[in-house]
């Protein structure tokens, strides 16, 4: 089956997370009654798209079942303002009445290596597979200044190719540990949903959509779902070079 890729721009980024809460609610809903698992971005762009959930979407869909996990995680305590489990959880799961144990955070606090394979054992358990690798309902993803995407950075491309589900990485200014999930499990997701805003991003977008020579270099351009479908939420600003 060919990927779909698909590319919607927003007005604003406020326009950004009402057209991504949309599509997402939508998917949910026509997952039919299935339980559903979706991995969350971190980073600061998310945070409009959830809050918008909580305060828009709690009756449209049973999030009951849904589970929740993250495509990478800083490894710092859940209680760090830099936690991603901590900006989720603030601005929308503790308003939806998730079952804690449809909350499946990476523990930022754990030894980073050990905590890489115990979370990808979790995925394993708890997902189906195809081809032998996990398959989520839906990634969100977002895109750094760098071009590097969950906690894949330029200088690590082979956690693209990675054998592992999850790897250890490291933030290549700040020197923190990261722990994300690798390049064959984000690609074996049926839905990705890239979201990306801001006028810092508009040369990578550019570079990504014009399949410019650079691109090969970004770990976002390699994202491509083997058999399912792309869309990248851009805001008008992100998207000016394109
Ligand atoms: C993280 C992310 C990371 C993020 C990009 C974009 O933990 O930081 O998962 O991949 O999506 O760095 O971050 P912003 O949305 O803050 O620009």
């Amino acid at each position: 089956m060919v990927p779909e890729v698909e590319v919607k721009i927003a007005e604003s980024s406020k326009k950004l997370a009402k057209s991504a809460a949309k599509a997402m609610v939508r998917l949910i809903q026509n997952a039919g009654t299935h339980r559903f698992d979706v991995a969350l971005s971190g980073g600061s762009t998310p945070s409009s798209l959830f809050s918008r959930l909580a305060r828009k979407h709690k009756e449209s869909i049973d999030w009951q079942r849904v589970h929740f996990w993250w495509g990478d995680e800083r490894c710092v305590s859940p209680e760090s303002s830099e936690s991603n489990y901590k900006m989720a959880f603030e601005s929308f799961l503790s308003e939806l009445e998730i079952p804690e144990e449809h909350i499946h955070r990476i523990k930022g606090e754990a030894n980073p290596e050990e905590e890489a394979v115990r979370y990808g054992n979790e995925i394993r358990e708890h997902l189906n597979s195809r081809e032998e690798w996990p398959v989520f309902d839906l990634i969100l993803l977002g895109l750094g200044e760098d071009g590097h995407t969950a906690s894949i950075f330029p200088d690590r491309m082979d956690l693209l190719n990675s054998d592992q589900i999850c790897a250890v990485a490291v933030h290549p200014q700040s020197g923190q540990k990261r722990i994300t999930l690798t390049g064959k499990v984000i690609n074996n997701a049926n839905t990705i949903y890239f979201l990306v805003s801001g006028e810092g991003k508009a040369e990578r977008i550019s570079e990504i959509m014009n399949n410019d020579e650079k691109a090969f270099t970004l770990p976002a351009y390699h994202v491509l779902p083997v058999s399912g479908k792309l869309t990248w939420f851009l805001d008008k600003d992100a998207s000016e070079m394109i």
